[in-house]
């Protein structure tokens, strides 16, 4: 039988790749084939991301090259998927005539009727937003390819509306995934060989299961993931600074398979452009959790996300975001200039009025100052024994292998014989800013 074959995109946060996995597992069922070359495709799908501008601008590129595709394959048919989808729902159909359908992330289930409604210039759209949709009892079709760690989504949905921020928009209210099919994908994953487990969510530690006789929070699914196998190590992302609770801390502190490394966004080191974010925390708040994790896991590796040249920013205020970064001390850190998003609160009642040079000059200016940390951070792990999953053949020589220490740094180092899948100790010999190069012990 010559099956149909879908070619997907994947733009943005690891919520849409684990999206992606969802939605493939969707199209298999329908006797769709996963394809590497979107020529061969019948349908090509482009799970988008809409957190900045450029992040937009990027994808309505890349499916200009789509468009050419159909030209030539007039049955072809191409689907925006995901966060633009949502955003832009009709509009998007309206300015790009070629696009077959506009399907947002709660509204997956759907794609076989809406692939079969399309056709001859016959347009469809879903972007329904839910309460529930969790995909709980969907295995998704893993396209991390090296078969070691794999995503786990247990919540989905955002409440906070942090000023700036478009994703409470475009990926609807905060929910939480069943426990038992969370635990269930765990098993599954081990029995396929996995060894490492990422569990996902835009507030992953807001995560909280209710019903009439059970409740759960995130550190109690934290470690009822853990206990499914010492074979597995657990990692999870992204944490939101209000809910990183003692119990969630003491619990990484005192699990061995839980990794010793936190992903906290601060956004600011102002609390009063934090005030104007609206992010429900002050800088002393951030500070105290921070040392707390320092104080119970100490050498935990600290990571976090950075707005600069927010609304109203002014050089006082960014004096502050760099003074924190030298506090804590972030083994790494993704940098941003603010990008205003359409229909935010920031959008409707604030002034995106910090230059644009400014906005750059700052962001430069973190950036440097982040890779001497970083290195830093790399120069006092010489000397020191990591214990390392391997994950990949390094890109630069098949001799050597790479993979990450607990504290989620990378190591590269010679083969020898190991494969991908084996836990290594690894000692530290030398650093650049991005890597810890080893040897096996
Ligand atoms: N402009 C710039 N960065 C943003 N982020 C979210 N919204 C915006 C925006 N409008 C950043 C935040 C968030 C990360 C995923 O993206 O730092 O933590
Ligand atoms: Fe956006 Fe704030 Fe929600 Fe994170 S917590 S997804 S930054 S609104």
């Amino acid at each position: 039988m010559n099956s149909k074959k879908l070619f997907i995109e994947t733009y943005g946060c690891q919520m849409n790749i684990s999206d992606s996995e969802v939605v493939v597992s969707i199209l298999e069922k329908e006797g769709y084939e996963l394809t590497d070359a979107a020529k061969d495709a019948d349908v090509i799908f482009v799970n988008t991301c809409s957190i900045r501008d450029n992040a937009e601008k990027k994808v309505r590129n890349r499916i200009q090259e789509f468009k050419h595709l159909k030209r030539k394959k007039p049955n072809l048919k191409i689907g925006i998927l995901g966060c633009m989808a949502e955003r832009l729902k009709d509009t998007l159909l309206e300015e790009e005539s070629f696009i077959d359908m506009v399907v947002g992330p709660d509204a997956y289930r759907d794609l076989p009727s809406l692939i079969s409604q399309t056709g001859d210039g016959r347009q469809m759209a879903n972007t329904v937003l839910s309460l529930e949709e969790t995909y709980e009892e969907i295995t998704p079709v893993r396209l991390d390819r090296n078969g070691v760690s794999a995503f786990i989504s247990i919540m989905r949905g955002c409440d906070n509306y942090c000023s700036y921020c478009v994703v409470p928009y475009t990926r609807g209210h905060e929910r939480s995934r069943n426990p038992k099919s969370i635990i269930t994908e765990a098993k599954d994953l081990l029995k396929k060989g996995y060894k490492e487990i990422t569990l996902l969510g835009q507030n992953v530690n807001s995560y909280n299961w209710k019903t009439d006789d059970e409740t759960l929070n995130f550190s109690k699914l934290l470690k009822q993931v853990a206990n499914v196998s010492t074979e597995l190590r657990i990692r999870f992302s992204t944490s939101h600074p209000k809910d990183i609770s003692d119990e969630l801390i003491e619990t990484i502190a005192n699990t061995n398979n839980i990794c010793n490394s936190i992903h906290l966004p601060v956004q600011s080191g102002s609390s009063d452009v934090l005030k104007r974010m609206k992010r429900s925390y002050d800088i002393e708040w951030y500070m105290n959790r921070i040392n707390k994790i320092k104080s119970l896991i100490p050498n935990c590796g600290l990571s976090t996300d950075i707005i600069t040249g927010f609304c109203g920013e002014t050089d006082e205020e960014h004096n502050a975001t760099v003074a924190i970064m030298q506090e804590v001390g972030y083994d790494y850190a993704f940098m941003f200039k603010y990008s205003e998003r359409p229909d935010t609160f920031a959008a409707n009642r604030m002034a995106d009025d910090v230059d644009e040079a400014v906005k750059s000059a700052r962001l430069t200016e973190i950036i440097n100052m982040q890779q001497k940390t970083s290195l830093a951070s790399n120069k006092r792990d010489i000397g020191k024994v990591f214990r390392v999953l391997v994950e990949n053949v390094s890109k630069r020589s098949t001799a050597q292998m790479s993979g990450r220490s607990d504290e989620n740094k990378v190591m590269v180092f010679d083969r020898k014989n190991t494969v991908i899948g084996d836990y290594v100790n690894i000692k530290c010999t030398s650093c650049t800013v991005g890597t810890l190069l080893g040897e096996i012990i």
